[in-house]
């Protein structure tokens, strides 16, 4: 079958019945490890999806396997009624834009990090990309700006603000999906704020899926789906989840009393 080479994607995303194991062998498939079992859901073009869950429960997991890092074990999934084998892989990732939890920098400047060297995205958009994320008064601080060179493993900046730069980087491509799978590592308030609002910005009418660590982030989401153990535990909205009693309310409170608590 000849590979569909989509000009653009409606942004259609479905997990048909998906298992997957890091140490998947077809040969002795009783010995998996699984880490997704059975994970089957769909996201309407333009929707928001939020990912939550315990550490380790395959919420990155499911980002691996859409951008086809690694491939399943067993099931299916679909981009635009289409499965994503289909799809010649660099087409399928110019569609999906991902902002990862741990963001690699190039020891190369802000702006090069940005563009990646592609000349179809302009300084000027870089700009505007910044500005429309509320990213930009950071960048303009750095000294010589965008022109400030990055160190691959200096602490120069922090963890919040190269994810901001992912977001810059993402939002300039204008992909049709959008991935966030939000930094684990301790990201200061301002920073934060500038993410949540980010977050908002790069989200809006664009298929995204959102790993929150901080549920605060995604109260908006269309549809929350709470992970555990490589299921999906429960699913709804923030307001569903939290009038049934169930994973998500427990997490929720958990979060809300650490942060009234806090000195
Ligand atoms: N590259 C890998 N090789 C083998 N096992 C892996 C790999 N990446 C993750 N795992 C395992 O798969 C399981 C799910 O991990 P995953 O990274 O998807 O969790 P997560 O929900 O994203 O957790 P976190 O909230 O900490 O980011 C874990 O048991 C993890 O140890
Ligand atoms: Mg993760």
């Amino acid at each position: 079958m000849k590979k569909p080479r989509p000009g653009k994607i409606q942004g259609y995303i479905e997990f048909k019945d998906v298992w997957f194991a890091y140490d998947y062998n077809d040969e002795q498939p009783e010995e998996a490890n699984w880490v997704l079992k059975g994970i089957s859901f769909k996201i309407l073009p333009g929707e928001i999806i939020a990912l939550v869950g315990a550490t380790g429960a395959g919420k990155s997991s499911i980002i691996n396997l859409l951008n086809r890092f690694y491939e399943v074990s067993k099931g299916e999934i679909l981009i635009d009624h289409v499965n994503i084998k289909e799809y010649k892989l660099h087409l399928l990732r110019k569609h999906i834009g991902m902002v990862l939890q741990d963001v690699f920098l190039f020891s190369d400047s802000v702006m090069n990090n940005i563009t990646l060297y592609n000349s179809s995205i302009s300084e000027k958009q870089v700009h505007e990309a910044a500005i429309k994320l509320g990213a930009s008064a950071f960048i303009e601080q750095l000294p010589e700006k965008y022109h400030f060179v990055v160190q691959e493993r200096g602490s120069v900046l922090s963890t919040g603000q190269r994810q901001l730069i992912s977001f810059i980087r993402a939002y300039a491509y204008n992909p049709s999906i959008l991935i966030l799978d939000e930094a684990t590592a301790n990201v200061d308030s301002e920073t934060e704020d500038l993410i949540t609002k980010a977050t908002e910005n790069i989200t809006s009418k664009r298929t995204s899926i959102v790993i929150a660590h901080r549920l605060a982030t995604i109260q908006n989401a269309h549809k929350i789906m709470v992970m555990d153990h490589g299921e999906i535990m429960e699913s709804g909205s923030h307001k569903e989840l939290l009038e049934k009693s169930g994973l998500y309310k427990k997490l929720f409170e958990i979060q809300f009393n650490t942060l009234n608590n806090q000195p």
